[in-house]
């Protein structure tokens, strides 16, 4: 929608510890989008609270989340990173949300499914309407693009549809109130590159998440080298040689994971860790994966470290980064108050 300014937000949950998924599906990837865009990175601790947090857990894991957006590169002076729970204007907006979407939406939600389960009666009413909280998120702001994860894609439909009914129902109102055309931008899902789902290392069949039963199935943004390397190389391949076409790599999961990885932290395409690889084993694959790992991940635990030692400065960045967005928010909201017809 180009009479929108292009604006990108995102969001991670503190919740459990970060892992490679939300480093190559995510974070890595709010970096470069700081050259072209105005980014806003949220630490989203009012979604982390839709199942049980311990409150000394979330606050470490707040910081924890901060210290992974600095330590990868997000610059909080040119760019926004804030905790969401220090702008109540995203739960006013998420309210609002809550009564324009329809139940029916809510339920078509795989994550509310998978997150539930067969215990759906007595899960948190915030967990179903999670995901009307995370369109408030985005449209608070206006966002016109939203790196994330491919788990995330639902989500995003469904952010274009609120945004959409709300354009529709309040129509008139917008017209009335001399806002023109759509009020809320209908957000593009920004997920691109070779490592939108990372899987298990375990289990082939699901994506990496910090949910594992086991240690080895994910590896931990603030894991040493030496697990690193330990769980790459007891990854769960194949006994095929690596394929010289990515068409090679269809029905071997475990395999055009690894080589995913591989691309996502090398920054180069699935096609040309073939020409390096294709023809060799896993013998010679994962040795070279676990060193380029390593490589890539280890200096950025070590920022994240230096930062989580000084927890008052990442408040700081953190009360700053609020301090700006929620400017920005209460304009917004002024004028869906209006829409609305909320007196104020
Ligand atoms: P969360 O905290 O579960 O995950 C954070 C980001 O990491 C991505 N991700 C993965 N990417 C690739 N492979 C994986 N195995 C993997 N696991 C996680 C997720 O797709 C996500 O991008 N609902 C969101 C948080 C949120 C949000 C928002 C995102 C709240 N409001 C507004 C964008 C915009 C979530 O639960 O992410």
């Amino acid at each position: 929608m180009s009479s929108f300014a292009p604006r990108v937000f995102s969001g991670i949950k503190p919740s459990g510890d970060l892992h490679l998924g939300n480093y190559l599906g995510a974070i890595k990837r709010f970096v470069p989008l700081q050259e072209t865009h105005a980014c806003i990175y949220c630490v989203v601790d009012l979604h982390a609270i839709t199942v049980w947090q311990d409150p000394q857990d979330l606050e470490k894991a707040t910081h924890e989340v901060a210290a992974a957006y600095l330590a990868a590169g997000v610059d909080p002076e040119k760019h926004i990173i804030f905790n969401q729970s220090q702008v109540h204007q995203h739960a006013e907006l998420a309210w609002i949300f809550n009564c324009v979407a329809r139940m029916g939406w809510m339920q078509r939600m795989t994550q509310f499914k998978d997150k539930a389960g067969k215990n759906s009666q007595n899960v948190s009413l915030g967990l179903f309407a999670y995901p009307s909280l995370m369109a408030a998120d985005i449209l608070l702001y206006k966002a016109t693009h939203v790196p994330v994860g491919e788990d995330q894609k639902q989500h995003l439909e469904l952010t274009r549809d609120i945004a959409q009914k709300f354009n529709n129902d309040f129509a008139a109102s917008i017209s009335r109130n001399h806002l023109d055309g759509d009020f809320f931008p209908l957000s593009e899902p920004v997920i691109t590159g070779p490592a939108t789902r990372v899987l298990s290392l375990r289990d082939g069949t699901r994506k990496m998440s910090k949910s594992e039963a086991s240690d080895m199935a994910t590896i931990y943004m603030l894991d040493d080298a030496d697990s690193i390397a330990r769980k790459i190389r007891k990854a769960k391949s194949d006994p095929e040689p690596l394929p010289s076409e990515v068409a090679g790599l269809k029905g071997r999961l475990e395999a055009a994971n690894l080589v995913g990885i591989y691309a996502a932290l090398a920054d180069i395409s699935q096609q040309e860790v073939l020409d390096q690889f294709g023809g060799k084993g896993f013998g010679t694959f994962k040795p070279a994966l676990a060193e380029l790992a390593v490589d890539r991940l280890a200096p950025i635990a070590m920022e994240m470290r230096r930062y989580l030692a000084e927890p008052d400065m990442i408040e700081k960045i953190l009360k700053e980064g609020a301090d700006r967005a929620r400017v920005m928010a209460e304009d917004t909201m002024k004028q869906v108050r209006k829409i609305v017809g909320f007196i104020s």
